[in-house]
């Protein structure tokens, strides 16, 4: 594998198993009294964020670092991009610094593809429009394995929200039913994608109805910018309908677990109670996207090399 830029490039279910087996040993890693490993020592990973981030930002940037690869940062805010530098250019001249992999997050769909053509660095797609977010859905997987699995074989998602706009619902989807997960999708109809055709999912618009048989609630943020556009009446009617709120927390099996990637609007589609209840692997999803990560850059720079 020399790009990370969708779930379709990690190999199917052998390729996704290798990447989330070394994740565990990377986790035991991080959790160290010298959380560090020698094995990128002397590459180079270079962040490009076209697009806002705390979290997946962050985790590459440690993951690099417990690597011993050095970083470097490029943020479109304080960059020549605000002098209308182009995407080409600004490659380029990452590309001549010399670096080892880049690590996109763009809000137009495809961009990681375009500058994988560009250079010769190794590209991770950190989310890009509303395409992928490939290692998301790698560290939603080593999550959920750590609670249910290994094996993930007729596991019930129940992911709800915006999936229409959702790049995490599209990489998702793919790799949980790669893994032999039972995928169903709830939304309202404005949010839902306009065909399915394809999907390994069960399309629902009532939550209420499927609430009993979830093994796993993954929630999706609501983009408040979207009711600008008309696609739902108010948040209020949104939390009323498909939110997680505590009446209808209570009314799931004991032990179904519930997910968001962050970030949370808390009060809106997770209740607050509800994102900080011991089922919530809200916080330990961050904590996993780091080793997680640690097992892409690896894979795409380790070159077979030793890890220890
Ligand atoms: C998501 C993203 O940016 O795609 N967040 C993340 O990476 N953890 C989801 C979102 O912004 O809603």
């Amino acid at each position: 594998m020399k790009h990370l830029l969708s779930v379709d490039d990690l190999g199917g279910r052998p390729g996704i198993e290798t990447i989330l087996e070394r994740s565990r040993y990377f986790l035991d890693v991080t959790r160290r009294d010298l959380p560090k490993v020698p094995a990128l020592r002397a590459k180079t990973v270079v962040s490009l964020f076209y697009e806002d981030s705390t979290r997946t930002r962050l985790s590459f940037e440690t993951a690099a670092k417990r690597l011993s690869a050095d970083t470097m940062n490029f943020s479109v805010s304080t960059s020549s991009v605000k002098k209308g530098e182009s995407l080409l250019d600004t490659v380029q001249t990452i590309e001549a610094m010399g670096v080892d992999a880049i690590v996109v997050r763009h809000a137009a769909a495809g961009a990681p593809y375009r500058i994988a053509q560009w250079t010769s660095a190794s590209v991770i797609n950190a989310g890009d429009g509303r395409h992928e977010h490939p290692t998301q859905a790698l560290l939603d997987a080593f999550t959920l394995q750590r609670h249910r699995g290994p094996s993930l074989d007729g596991a019930h998602i129940v992911i709800v929200g915006d999936i229409a706009h959702s790049r995490v619902a599209r990489s998702n989807v793919k790799l949980l039913a790669a893994l032999g997960c039972r995928l169903t999708l709830v939304a309202p109809p404005t949010l839902m994608p306009e065909s399915l055709v394809g999907w390994p999912v069960e399309a629902r618009y009532d939550l209420d109805d499927v609430l009993r048989e979830a093994d796993v609630v993954y929630l999706l943020r609501i983009q408040r910018e979207r009711i600008d556009a008309g696609l739902f009446p108010s948040l209020r009617e949104y939390t009323a309908r498909w939110g997680l709120t505590n009446e209808r927390f209570a009314r799931l099996k004991p032990d179904t677990l519930v997910m968001h990637p962050g970030p949370m609007n808390r009060g809106i589609e997770i209740a607050d109670d509800v994102a900080d209840a011991p089922q919530s692997l809200v916080t330990e999803q961050v904590a996993n996207g780091v080793a997680v990560r640690m097992a892409v850059l690896f894979e795409l720079l380790g070159a077979g090399g030793s890890v220890v």
